[in-house]
């Protein structure tokens, strides 16, 4: 660490508890979760998704909070200097590297989705899509908005683009203002508020009832027996519980870096086992409870399940920024209702967005030097910079190029290396101490053997199946379009060289490390 950088620390306890649930609540739980829990069997999804909890969740939170409040007590919050630490080896940190450089790359495509959660509160505000009534045109201003065509609405990607901006000035002004006054007030106003905008909201959808009596099935009721009556056949399909793993650590925020980052900022001694517990439970209570609550039903008591599964199926996005726009303004006060959906999905995504981007933040102060300032500017400059390759590449598939290696095998591969580190070379011995070192609960010793063996054979097993079943597809492109081929590469392009970047930078501070 710097001599001249003090490292903040979390001011108060709710400060706490909003900003990793800040970090941990984002558009995968309103967005991504209803989709996949709708696609993958309804109410079958849920058993697998609640043993993935159980046995990779809950222990992966603890193991990263450990490690980062660990890392904390060494000036390290980033995860090249804490595995450092935990393993004296070369090795060691240039795994660490993974630990910031895909949190940038999940921030550069994160952060562009969530500036449009932003333009749309405005458009529902300010009325810019309210002529418009079928899905088809509703299709047609999101994808003139996102510059892919033009239209009557947008002839250029103009205005995408000025969210995009005016987005990352909010993440920089954020981030300038360092932990406490940034990223924690930031989470002490936009949690509660999202958390009564969904309420508002879940209530607005439950009593919705049969919208139009025309159509007896085209009801809320029906829209939540979709979600939830169980397809017990579907528990045979593998992919059912790769999607259901898969869902566990892109909303938890797992294996990425930035649950450790965010511990790091944690006092000596304060507890990490019942606040690692209250963010995931907090997290899952966002995801099964409110966000299979809204878009899902909306959807099925206007459009029915037949057409509500056709827009699961073309993906999450869909169904917020074509299916959601069109439903909440046919609603009394719906540009209002509109409003409240965009604003919860901007809170809970730049919660998220500044959670992804504070490692290189405490990178860049922790083992550079730099200041605040700077390095927020640094940061911010590489989102807006690689930012314009997704911006102006969007329609040849790069969101889920970068969504595949980063929100999906990344989490999982760094979390296996992560948890061997930590339980097998620093030892399980030394990692329950830390795991129970000022704990405000008596952590089940049953854990101790789960993370142990159970964890890290789980994600092992995870990451065959998947490398098994779809990976060979996706990692040769098999599937790809012949014209989004050089896009994908590029993306591909664009990782690697964070992690190359990533590896030089951490050669040369490493360095000044003791140990
Ligand atoms: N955990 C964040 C989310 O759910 C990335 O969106």
């Amino acid at each position: 660490m710097s001599e001249n950088h003090e490292r903040e620390v979390w001011e108060s306890r709710f400060g706490l508890i909003m900003a990793m649930a800040g970090n941990a609540i984002g558009l995968g739980n309103f967005l991504r979760f209803p989709v996949q829990a709708a696609s993958n069997g309804g109410g079958a999804f849920m058993i697998p998704y609640f043993i993935a909890f159980l046995l990779v969740g809950i222990p992966m939170m603890w193991v990263e909070w450990s490690i980062g409040r660990y890392g904390g007590k060494h000036g390290h919050g980033t995860m090249p200097g804490i595995l450092n630490r935990l393993w004296r080896h070369p090795l060691a940190k240039y795994i660490g590297v993974l630990g910031i450089a895909a949190p940038v790359a999940f921030a550069i495509y994160y952060s562009y989705v969530q500036s449009w959660t932003l333009a749309y509160s405005f458009f529902s505000l300010t009325g810019v899509y309210s002529g418009i009534t079928n899905q088809a045109d509703m299709g047609v201003f999101l994808s003139s908005f996102q510059g892919m065509t033009t239209s009557q609405y947008f002839s250029s990607i103009a205005t995408a683009y000025i969210f995009f901006i005016i987005n990352l000035s909010i993440v920089f002004w954020v981030l300038v203002r360092g932990v406490v006054k940034g990223i924690e007030t930031l989470a002490k106003y936009a949690m509660p508020l999202l958390m009564v905008f969904a309420v508002i909201l879940v209530f607005r959808v439950l009593t919705l009832g049969t919208p139009d009596p025309a159509f007896p099935d085209r009801s809320v009721m029906n829209g939540f027996a979709w979600i939830w009556n169980p397809d017990l056949s579907r528990l045979s399909d593998g992919s059912v519980w790769l999607a259901a793993a898969g869902q566990i650590f892109f909303s938890l925020g797992i294996g990425i870096g930035s649950m450790q980052c965010y511990a790091s900022y944690l006092r000596a001694k304060e507890d990490v086992a019942l606040t690692g517990l209250t963010t995931s439970m907090s997290n899952g209570f966002a995801e099964v409870v409110l966000g299979s609550s809204i878009a899902i039903p909306v959807a099925v008591a206007f459009f029915g399940i037949s057409a509500t599964e056709a827009i699961a199926n073309a993906g999450a996005y869909d169904l917020s920024f074509q299916s959601m726009p069109l439903i909440l303004q046919q609603l009394p006060v719906g540009r209002i209702i509109g409003t409240l959906w965009f604003g919860l999905l901007f809170f809970a995504g730049i919660t998220s967005t500044v959670a992804l981007t504070q490692p290189p933040m405490a990178f860049l102060q922790d083992e550079m030097g730099w200041s605040r300032k700077k390095s927020a500017a640094a940061v911010v400059t590489f989102l807006f910079l690689f930012g314009n390759f997704v911006v102006f590449f969007i329609g040849h598939g790069v969101i889920n190029e970068f969504d595949f290696w980063i929100g999906t095998v990344g989490l999982v591969v760094f979390s296996l290396l992560e948890i061997i580190i930590f339980a097998w070379i620093f030892g399980m011995d030394n990692a329950w101490a830390e795991i129970t070192e000022g704990a405000a609960i008596k952590v089940p010793r049953i854990f101790y053997y789960m993370i142990k063996y159970v964890t890290p054979v789980s994600l092992a097993v995870l990451l065959v199946i998947w490398i098994y079943q779809a990976g060979f597809d996706l990692i040769l492109l098999r599937d790809a379009n012949e014209v989004d081929v050089p896009y994908l590469l590029a993306t591909r392009g664009i990782i690697l060289f964070l992690i190359v970047l990533g590896g030089v930078l951490v050669h040369r501070v490493s360095k000044k490390w003791k140990v």
